[in-house]
């Protein structure tokens, strides 16, 4: 079979929810990706922020290898070696005393939304059940997670919507104090936007969130799923504001290309949560728990984030010397470490077909942003080849 007749069975018997370009992937080795023809890609996409180890890694196939072997699932009626584990060393590196293992992003932030109601519904003396959510934000394609996304294009034509929600502005600390209310149970928010453009937020709407929960009696929740486990250069990205939520949620980088989602919890919402309110039966599966355990051992070795940085402040360093350099066609370059996003006056549909025309594959964040997520292993000589190869896109066009 051939790329064109590939492409035409997927046309003809998958759900087009996707619009691809002509490209059938087959394989990967380090950052670079291969086609059926051979061609070879380097990839700043890592299949949407998940493949930070890039493709192959020997430890994670190992890992794959030995779990497969001795157990690939039994269900949450029993315990299981690897999702203990993994438990222990996620709320050993981070905020939380509790975990819920689930299989994916838009899973680990729904359970993070019932969490959040039984929370509030059941430890007041009134019940507190309505959420506010960003203007903007992205998490997710279930009911949940798209009642409390903040861009009308995810909701067109799938209404009605989960009630409840109250939608303020990102990085306005004055617009949640407006909605917070006795009603009010959480705040919802991604510490750097990334669907929705690559914005970060400002120290002071964090550290201002992290305040108004605290004496308003409401949870404050982090969606880390894209820019958690060191896409920002630090393990999670809420290090860099000093300010630490009651929940937070990851999926992708974790389970090094198998499918894992983990909303992790403060002892207090897990007084809430009692056995049979939630549950999934693939979470945890001892496959992806066990490279899991894999991933985030290569993540948190000494040296590994320290290099994240370092390259990472190479890249945009010379992102922003080109947007200076071609001041009529670039306008900004925001992000933390590697999740970097190009905002550009053409749309970046043309910039991203003129990439993969040189072999290099890269995202779009909204119509006017391009977004570079690499592995995380990328080393400087591909960020800088991307910076040269871009700016050949831009003397050419
Ligand atoms: C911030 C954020 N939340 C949630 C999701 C949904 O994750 P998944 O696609 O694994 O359901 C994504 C996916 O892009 C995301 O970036």
């Amino acid at each position: 079979m051939r790329t064109a007749d590939i492409i035409a069975l997927e046309q003809q018997y998958i759900l087009q929810t996707y619009s691809r370009p002509d490209l059938v992937l087959e394989r990967g080795n380090g950052v670079y990706l291969f086609d059926m023809d051979g061609n070879r890609y380097l990839d700043f996409v890592s299949g949407l922020a998940v493949n930070a180890l890039g493709y192959g890694d020997y430890d994670v196939l190992k890992a794959i290898e030995g779990q497969a072997a001795k157990l690939m699932h039994v269900s949450n009626l029993y315990h299981t070696v690897p999702s203990a584990r993994l438990a222990q060393k996620l709320v050993e590196h981070s905020f939380a005393d509790r975990v819920f293992f689930c299989n994916s992003g838009t899973e680990a932030w729904e359970a993070s939304l019932k969490f959040c109601r039984k929370w509030g519904n059941t430890t007041f003396e009134k019940p507190k059940y309505r959420f506010i959510a960003m203007n903007n934000s992205f998490h997710g394609r279930t009911y949940g997670s798209i009642s409390t996304t903040g861009q009308p294009k995810y909701h067109k034509g799938f209404e009605p919507l989960l009630p409840g929600i109250d939608f303020a502005d990102f990085n306005n600390l004055a617009s949640v104090e407006k909605l917070a209310g006795d009603e009010t149970c959480a705040v919802l928010v991604e510490p750097v936007q990334a669907e929705g453009g690559v914005y970060p937020a400002t120290p002071e709407f964090l550290a201002g969130l992290r305040r108004l929960c605290d004496e308003r009696g409401m949870l404050l929740v982090f969606d880390e799923i894209q820019v958690g486990l060191g896409r920002t250069g630090s393990l999670w990205a809420h290090q860099q504001y000093g300010v630490e939520p009651d929940i937070m949620t990851l999926a992708k980088a974790l389970g090094g290309g198998l499918p894992i989602g983990v909303a992790l919890l403060r002892q207090k919402v897990a007084d809430a949560i009692k056995p049979g309110d939630h549950a999934a039966t693939f979470g945890a599966n001892p496959v992806s728990c066990a490279v899991a355990l894999t991933v985030f051992d290569k993540l948190t070795a000494p040296g590994f984030m320290a290099g994240v940085k370092e390259r990472s402040d190479h890249f945009h360093a010379r992102l922003h010397k080109l947007v200076q350099r071609w001041p009529e066609q670039l306008k900004e370059v925001r992000g933390r470490g590697l999740i970097v996003g190009v905002v550009t006056e053409k749309p970046a549909a043309e910039y991203i077909a003129a990439f993969r025309q040189r072999n290099i594959l890269v995202a779009s964040a909204g119509p006017n942003v391009v977004r570079f997520l690499p592995p995380l292993v990328t080393e400087q000589s591909h960020l800088d080849e991307v910076v040269d190869i871009f700016d050949e896109i831009l003397r050419q066009s």
